[in-house]
Order: C-alpha cells, then sequence, then structure tokens
C-alpha cells in the first residue's frame, strides 16, 4: 500500500501562530495557536496546535513528510538590517532593542525549530521555508474554486513584500508584480488605526467599523483625504504607493506615527488608547478607507490587466477588509473573486503546506469544485457528546439532553425569538478570525435594542460595532443586494432598498451615538449606519445542523436570519473546549449555551453560579 504524504505547516513568532496539516493535498485539521492557549493572537511557536493536527490526522510527528515554515527568516532579518542602516542614525534606540531579541529568536529560528520538533518526534523531519507572501498566495489560491486566477496578497509586511501580484495556472504560480517595505497600504491602514487610538494588528476591523459613521463625501473626511494624499501617500495609476516615511516611524522606531508631524498635517493630536471618540477621528476612519479602497482597486484593476483571469484570488491581512473586498467585487473586474477565510497570518501554515504538497511536490490541482476545498473552514477540534457530558457531570451542571436535533432547535428557536442571547457550540471549530456558526453568539436581529445589548452586555465592546447576520443561503437576496453567495463574512451588501428605513433630514449633523440609535431596518442589530451588513451565507452542505436550525427558526418567525457572533469576551480568543463556551457563558449575560445536544440554561442554574463558580469550578486539576 502506498503510503500517504503528510506535510504540516506552521506560521510562528509574528502573531496568530498557527499550524495545519494535509494528508495527500487535503486539508485535514488546521488551528491558531491562541485558541489552545487563550492568549489572544499568540505568537509562540504552535506546539499544542501541531499537536492538535496531528492528532485529528491519527499521526505521529515521526510520519510527516515535511515541514513548511511560512516565511524566510534570515531575509526578513536582511530587511530589519538595511532598514536600520538605510536610516540610520533615527532608529538606533530600537535597533539596540530589537537586535538582541533577532539574534536570540529570529536568527536561529531554524535552530529554535528544530528544537521545538525535539519535543514533538524523534525521526529529523525534512524543514522548508516559504516566502512570506507565496504562503498567503497559496493559501488564496490552491484551496479555491478554480484552476487559473489571479492572486493579490495584501498585509503589513513579510520579509520585503508589501504586496504581491500573480498568476497561477494549475500548479503554477508566477510572481507578476511585488512592492516592498516600507511602502505598505497595510502599514498606512495600520498607522491610522493606530492614530485613530485603536491597536494595530486587531483594531483595524474597528477603523473599519467605524468608517462609515462618517460621510466619504463631507468636507471635513475630503479635506482629510486631500492633505493625506498630497503629504503622506502617493498613490501611482497601477496601485503601487510611496509613503512619505517622514510621517512613519514603524521602520525604524517601537511606534507607527509620527504624531507631531500627523498633528501639524490634520489639525488634530493622537487619540489615546481608546480615549473619547470625537468627530475627527471618525472622519479620519473614512478617508482611511477610502484610500485603502483606492489603492485595493487599482491593485485589483492592475492585477485584471496583467493576468486577464476572470477569477481572483486574495489574501494577507488587507483581505479580511471586508468593505474593500466589496468594492472590488461590485466593480464586476472578475467574474468570480474567492478570499482565504484565514486571510492573515495563521492562514500562511495553510499556504505554507499546500505550496510543499502542490510547489515542492509538484503536484496536480485537483479539477476545480463548486464552492472550495475548505470544509467551510470547520477544521478544528471537535467534542462528542460523551466527553461533553463528562464535563457537565464534574460542574454539576443543570442540563437538558436532546437525542432528538430538530426538537432542540424549535426549543432554541423558541428561546431566541423570545430575545434570549444562545451561545451556540457544535462540531469542528473555526479556523480564521470569523466564528461561522460552530463557535458563535446567536440571536434575533430584529430587536432594536440588541446590537446595543450584546455589544455592552455580553462582548463588552464598544457600542458602534455592527453584528453580522447568518442567513439561509437560497433566502439571502430577499433581504440584500447580494447575488452568488457569502460563506465567510467577508463582504458586506446593501440591505435591499425596500426594507431600508429613511433617515431624518438632519441625520449627517448627529453625532456617533444618535446615528446608532436612529432605526434603520427591522433587522436593526445588523444593518451597519450605512445600511449594509457582513453577511454570512449558510448552506445545508457546509454547516447543516447551523442550517437547520436557521431553517425552523425561519419556520417559526418567517424569517431565515440570526445574529451571528463569535463566542468570546473582549480580549479573548473565540472558545474553543466547552470548558472554555461554558466559562464564557458564566462570565458573559447570555442566557443559554448550547453544546452539542446538551441545552445548559442560566435561569436553572442559578444556585450553582452564584455559589461555586467563581471558586471552585474551573480550578485546575
Ligand atoms: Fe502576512
Amino acid at each position: 500500500m502506498k503510503s500517504s504524504v503528510n506535510i504540516l505547516g506552521i506560521s510562528a513568532f509574528y502573531h496568530d501562530s498557527a499550524a495545519a496539516l494535509i494528508i495527500n493535498g487535503e486539508v485535514i485539521a488546521a488551528a491558531e495557536e491562541e485558541r489552545f492557549t487563550r492568549k489572544k493572537h499568540d505568537a509562540s511557536f504552535p506546539i499544542h496546535a501541531i499537536r492538535y493536527v496531528l492528532e485529528e490526522g491519527g499521526l505521529g510527528f515521526d510520519d510527516l513528510d515535511s515541514v513548511l515554515f511560512y516565511e524566510k527568516p534570515f531575509l526578513k532579518f536582511e530587511r530589519l538590517l538595511e532598514t536600520y542602516h538605510a536610516f540610520a542614525p533615527d532608529g538606533l534606540i530600537s535597533f539596540v532593542k530589537a537586535i538582541p531579541v533577532w539574534i536570540k529568536d529570529k536568527l536561529f529560528m531554524k535552530q529554535r525549530i528544530l528544537k521545538e520538533f525535539k519535543l514533538l518526534g524523534g525521526r529529523k523531519v525534512p524543514l522548508f521555508f516559504t516566502s512570506h507572501h507565496l504562503s498567503h498566495a497559496a493559501s488564496a489560491y490552491f484551496p479555491s474554486p478554480f484552476d487559473e486566477a489571479a492572486i493579490l496578497t495584501i498585509d503589513g509586511v513579510g520579509e520585503w513584500s508589501t504586496l504581491t501580484i500573480s498568476h497561477a495556472k494549475g500548479n503554477k504560480l508566477t510572481v507578476l508584480r511585488e512592492q516592498h517595505f516600507p511602502h505598505s497600504i497595510g502599514l498606512f491602514y495600520s498607522a491610522i488605526t493606530y492614530y485613530a487610538g485603536f491597536k494595530v494588528n486587531s483594531g483595524e476591523y474597528k477603523l473599519m467599523g467605524l468608517a462609515p459613521y462618517a460621510s466619504p463625501h463631507s468636507e471635513e473626511t475630503k479635506d482629510l483625504i486631500a492633505k493625506i494624499k498630497s503629504n503622506v501617500i502617493d498613490i501611482k495609476e497601477d496601485g503601487s504607493i510611496l509613503l512619505n516615511m517622514k510621517f512613519f516611524n514603524f521602520a525604524t522606531g517601537l511606534t507607527m506615527t509620527r504624531d507631531k508631524k500627523w498633528e501639524k498635517l490634520l489639525g488634530f493630536s493622537r487619540r489615546a488608547f481608546e480615549g473619547k471618540l470625537m468627530e475627527n477621528y471618525i472622519n479620519l476612519a473614512q478617508a482611511g478607507q477610502v484610500i485603502l479602497e483606492e489603492v485595493v482597486l487599482k491593485l485589483a484593476i492592475t492585477a485584471k490587466a496583467l493576468t486577464g483571469s476572470n477569477y481572483l484570488c486574495t489574501a494577507g491581512g488587507v483581505a479580511l477588509n471586508c468593505v474593500a473586498n466589496s468594492k472590488i467585487r461590485e466593480s464586476n473586474l472578475f467574474s468570480k473573486i474567492w478570499i482565504q477565510p484565514a486571510a492573515g497570518d495563521s492562514g500562511g501554515a495553510l499556504g505554507a503546506a499546500y505550496a510543499g504538497w502542490h510547489i515542492l511536490k509538484n503536484q496536480p490541482k485537483p479539477k476545480a469544485v463548486e464552492g472550495d476545498s475548505m470544509k467551510g473552514t470547520y477544521l478544528g477540534p471537535e467534542f462528542s457528546d460523551k466527553q461533553i457530558l463528562k464535563i457537565l457531570k464534574k460542574l454539576s451542571f443543570e442540563y437538558t439532553l436532546y437525542n432528538d436535533f430538530g426538537e432542540l432547535c424549535s426549543t432554541v428557536s423558541r428561546q431566541i425569538q423570545e430575545g434570549q442571547v444562545i451561545g451556540w457550540f457544535q462540531d469542528r471549530m473555526e479556523f480564521g478570525p470569523r466564528a461561522l456558526g460552530n463557535r458563535s453568539i446567536l440571536a434575533d436581529p430584529t430587536y432594536p435594542d440588541m446590537q446595543k445589548r450584546l455589544n455592552v452586555k455580553i462582548k463588552n465592546r464598544e457600542s458602534f460595532r455592527p453584528f453580522a447576520p447568518a442567513v439561509l443561503e437560497e433566502d439571502a437576496h430577499e433581504f440584500f443586494e447580494i447575488t452568488g453567495n457569502s460563506p465567510y463574512m467577508l463582504f458586506t451588501f446593501p440591505l435591499k432598498e425596500a426594507i431600508q428605513k429613511e433617515l431624518p433630514a438632519n441625520y449627517s449633523s448627529l453625532t456617533l451615538t444618535q446615528k446608532l440609535n436612529q432605526y434603520r431596518s427591522q433587522f436593526q442589530a445588523i444593518t451597519h449606519v450605512d445600511f449594509s451588513a457582513r453577511v454570512q451565507t449558510v448552506s445545508q452542505t457546509t454547516n447543516p445542523k447551523f442550517y437547520h436550525l436557521l431553517k425552523v427558526f425561519k419556520e417559526l418567525t418567517g424569517k431565515g436570519m440570526l445574529i451571528n457572533t463569535s463566542m468570546n469576551v473582549r480580549g479573548e480568543p473565540i472558545v474553543c473546549t466547552p470548558e472554555n463556551a461554558i466559562q464564557c457563558f458564566i462570565q458573559t449575560d447570555m442566557d443559554v449555551l448550547v453544546i452539542g445536544n446538551f441545552i445548559l440554561e442560566k435561569s436553572k442554574n442559578e444556585s450553582f453560579l452564584s455559589t461555586r463558580w467563581k471558586t471552585e469550578a474551573f480550578t485546575p486539576d
């Protein structure tokens, strides 16, 4: 019998470490390290994730054919050295600080990785290094439904590249254009994020959510855009950019922006981290978003011109900007677009593994299929009812077991209709930053106060951020201007005009809170201030359980749509295990938690919660 070819991909040491396993070209498992260690964006060597993916594949470390690391550490070191040289003596302080870290951790990365391998197995498994953007490109193309496509990868920075345009045909991937550090649209967006008072590498999503509270056509926003474009960023016709490095500190310093320069240009100072959200910062968010969209669209036009392809694949952190993605989609440059759901650096682990199989091993890409090869990105751990029951018994939790899944869905649908907030934990955990119905919090979007309730009471996050709807795939067009599907929440779509409520004439002069509270549609909680929504279409084939719940909810209420937000509290990763889910249930005002076929209700566990929870229940064994 021919033995299988087992390839492990790893990303680590920057942020969002992860591991992915493919066997004979088929993705078997993938997970972020943060889900196991409970440290958000954990950058450490993904030992837990590796152990998990090997276990899922029924393999020991010694059964691996090869391991691929998602970037080339020596090239990255070279970039660091050259950058310090080019900007000397500006970078002396951070040079002194950074070099010892690099020497210790990064320069000897290969030895460090090999040392970690020794903990996993005895055999010397061959280790290869792919490049950062090739990992992104491979993660975007190889699992896609296409056998020929243009590929666009855009992020902060890899080794030297900050964006690439490639063309893929079969298993051949050719890089056609690349832009090098420090000229990075991803870092530009991160700098705006930073100046607007949000955290770099995670706050970009908040900036995007904040942007529509300002109009792109307001005088203030237009003025900011003009100032930034004439002083900070020079956008070329082909989408490449030049940053005026006098405004940035990321190349040599330990912060993103040179605040004095920006302050003089914009007329207002940097917002303190999570400080008061003044109008200025909202306009700045809109300006940053408009500029990002202009660049992304120009790059898409260049990708089309260079490849002539009708298909586009994208990945890299900027591909998580669903508003910019929608601008490409609406341009109709490509007949189909596929975006890697783990578009950030965790997805690099998967891309590296694919590169190992298709490029290193020269294996053909299988014939294109409808959908893709990501298995709905449900590639993480799952727990059987037997395992769940053991945990519930250990905690002496009151529960109801449903042997009939249809009955469970009827009960849960009624609870949602009554306005209760439900934790929904089923099957395999999602790979990538979005919960797509297996580690989700669900609620009825028609309650006018549900956005506020979820943001403040459950997620403990900023009230301006909207929630995403999960909708039956076949019904999506009834509510949204959508053609095709959107299984990974990577695009926004406008609500149908017929269900948009008219805004008052003085709307543009309202404050953020007043705009937020303005009644916009019968699906208030998922309708953003610009009447857009970040839609997830749910299909029977990819997630039959979530689909069934939506179907039963539709039978009860007439509408197959739910709010779907990730099950986690602010600052924590999405839950992985039943214990994590129960902990989240306790720490928030969630009313009901469904784990597998068990329903846990807070009202039935009150005495347990008040007397035992924080003291005993989660003390480690
Ligand atoms: Fe990246």
